[in-house]
């Protein structure tokens, strides 16, 4: 009797072990706990037992009973909080789930572009003030008070003699007044206007450029700048210079390209008149030689100024200057 108390019980147990659902684990309980199972049939057996043995043999079988019932109701259990695994299976054959990668900003892109081309000619990298003096921003750049020059730069006033810089020229000065020539540098940055239109915004981005060194001519301007659109754009898109007026150059040059749509046919994009313009530029007028304490005699020199989303217009043909800042998905993914 006892000998079949243990095989009842590790019967029961291996039965168990290889349970895989809950109504497996009722099934084997009845089998054994059940009205007719195997352990209630073994304690009816106990009256027919020998006296005494009796009571030995039932607390025994009465243990196992209790121990099994809980072995029952644990393994229930465990299936109640365990998944079953089935929902977090992977199914290898759905296709995955995309990481998106992050990526620069088109106008980011365009601006380190031109910043490689000139470092890559021997310029340095300057950055300066958002929020500009007068000084800085138009009178030591030979805009004198009252000057209609000033007009051409809607200007936002912080106060009296402090503006949001409506160009990246004001570095020229800062930059001179630190360092003497040989002077090659870019300025890149961020410059307002008050002024929103198809191509306009408040705030758009300019790279300035200045190179002040012994016999600079304009010769030297126009290959540093024909060299820079080679690159920007490709060795077929021919240059222009076109006079110009500018106060803090002298002369001062407009620099148009070949259209890059029409290649120069006329096109909606050119206006139809077969050119581009990209920047201002010309010979570093004297009167900011003479403000930074420069030697005129001796120093020449040439700037230059472009608009960033110009030339991100032109080179992608996009026709709309708030696209840039409108940070849709669908038009930035393109670049
Ligand atoms: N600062 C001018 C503008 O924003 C652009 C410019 C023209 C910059 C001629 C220059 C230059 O350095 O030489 O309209």
């Amino acid at each position: 009797m006892e000998k079949s108390i243990e095989q009842i019980q590790s019967e029961a147990l291996k039965e168990l072990e290889t349970a895989s659902d809950p109504d497996v684990v009722k099934t084997i309980s009845v089998k054994y706990l059940g009205r007719k199972g195997k352990i209630t049939q073994l304690l009816r057996s106990i009256s027919s037992l020998a006296p005494e043995k009796r009571a030995a043999t039932g607390q025994k079988a009465n243990a196992l009973k209790k121990a099994l019932e809980k072995t029952f109701e644990d393994t229930l259990k465990r299936f109640e909080t365990e998944t079953t695994g089935a929902e977090d299976r992977i199914d290898v054959s759905l296709p995955g789930r995309p990481v998106v990668a992050g990526s620069l900003h088109v106008l980011t892109q365009i601006n380190q572009q031109i910043c490689d081309i000139f470092t890559k000619m021997g310029f340095d990298v300057a950055e300066g003030p958002e929020v500009e003096t007068d000084y800085y921003n138009f009178e030591a750049l030979n805009f004198p008070k009252d000057h209609p020059a000033r007009d051409m730069q809607d200007t936002f006033f912080v106060s009296d003699n402090i503006v949001l810089r409506t160009h990246t020229s004001p570095l020229q000065i800062r930059t001179m007044e630190k360092q003497t020539p040989p002077v090659r540098i870019i300025m890149p940055g961020k410059v307002y206007r008050c002024d929103s239109d198809l191509t306009h915004t408040p705030m758009f981005h300019q790279v300035e450029g200045l190179l002040v060194d012994e016999n600079i001519s304009f010769g030297d301007l126009k290959g540093v700048l024909t060299a820079f659109v080679h690159q920007m754009f490709d060795e077929r898109t021919s240059l222009r210079f076109r006079p110009s007026f500018f106060p803090f150059t002298e002369p001062s040059a407009e620099v148009d390209i070949l259209c890059v749509m029409c290649r120069g046919d006329g096109c909606r994009v050119c206006s139809q008149t077969g050119w581009l313009e990209i920047l201002g530029s010309g010979m570093v007028h004297p009167a900011l030689f003479e403000t930074v304490g420069y030697d005129t005699r001796r120093y020449t020199g040439f700037a230059f100024g472009m608009g960033v989303e110009r030339i991100a217009m032109l080179k992608f043909g996009i026709d709309d200057i708030r696209k840039f800042f409108e940070n849709d998905h669908k038009f930035l993914r393109q670049f």
